[in-house]
């Protein structure tokens, strides 16, 4: 296990993928051409309740990547802590466990990031968010709205990201609750709106990936920032420039 190595800006970084379905396979595909390498890709077969994870199997690697179920991702991170390796987890559903996940990671010294979405895209998209709400809340003849849209085979909903953007719409509507309607058919790779209406217009914004190679990207990053590091992070916060949202606030 290599828990203290930071790898330089040209050196390589080993990375374990946990789950190999459709993100971690992407994850694989691209790792070559953003400095990283596949040591090891476990799927549920070789890794039930976390099995896999031993120091002997992360000898070598510098972060493991999470792309598994909401029921087996707090185990992965547990037990990837506990060998001494940093993490990125980009798994959905298990958020409300977060506090108990800080203390996992504060505990074993080993350095994290985590998102509900990795698309760069989307981060932007969080901050034109942000900034949108606060400028609408002004004006209470204008409704806030948020949908989402997804392919047939997600398992929750609404998804993480939609959660995401309603708290920070919410932010500025307090004690209102948002209803986000959410469409799982078809393929779509993710489709995230947020509006505001009034008798007059609409306003929408909304972003729309176009395949998960985005989420891939955003991961990757994520995985070289992260290596030699400790602690948790939000993958926003790890982002350049993330003050702009508030930009025009005084
Ligand atoms: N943060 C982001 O940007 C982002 C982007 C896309 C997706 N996601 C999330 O990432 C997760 C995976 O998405 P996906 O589209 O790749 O799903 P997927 O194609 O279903 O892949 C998940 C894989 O994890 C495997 N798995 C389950 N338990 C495991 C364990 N204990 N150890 C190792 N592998 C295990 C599954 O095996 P079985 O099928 O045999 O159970 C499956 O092959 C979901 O939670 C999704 O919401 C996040």
């Amino acid at each position: 296990m290599s828990t203290t190595r930071t790898p330089t800006e040209t050196q390589t970084v080993n990375l374990a993928i946990l789950g190999y379905g459709k993100m971690g396979r992407m994850i694989a595909q691209l790792s070559e051409q953003r400095g990283c390498r596949v040591r090891l890709a476990m799927d549920i077969d070789v890794n039930e309740g976390g099995s896999g994870i031993t120091p002997e199997n992360f000898r070598e690697v510098d972060v493991c990547i999470d792309f598994t179920t909401p029921e087996a991702a707090v185990t992965n991170i547990e037990r990837v802590a506990a060998v001494g390796c940093n993490l990125v987890v980009g798994t959905t559903g298990w958020q409300s466990e977060l506090p108990r996940v800080r203390k996992i990671i504060e505990k074993a010294g080993v350095g994290m990031v985590h998102a509900a979405n990795f698309s760069i895209g989307m981060q932007l998209f969080y901050r034109l968010t942000r900034l949108a709400a606060e400028v609408f809340s002004q004006f209470p003849q204008y409704d806030p709205f948020l949908t989402e849209r997804h392919h047939q085979f997600k398992k929750d909903a609404p998804s993480g990201t939609a959660i995401a953007l309603g708290k920070m719409v919410g932010e500025q509507y307090t004690g209102r609750e948002f209803s986000i309607p959410a469409v799982r058919a078809g393929f779509f790779p993710g489709a995230h709106e947020v509006g505001f209406d009034s008798e007059a217009d609409t306003i929408e914004l909304r972003h729309t990936a176009r395949s998960r190679q985005g989420f891939a990207e955003g991961a990757l990053y994520a995985a070289r920032w992260v290596a030699g590091k400790k602690g948790l992070f939000e993958f926003s916060e790890i982002l350049p420039g993330k003050e702009n949202h508030h930009v025009g606030s005084s």
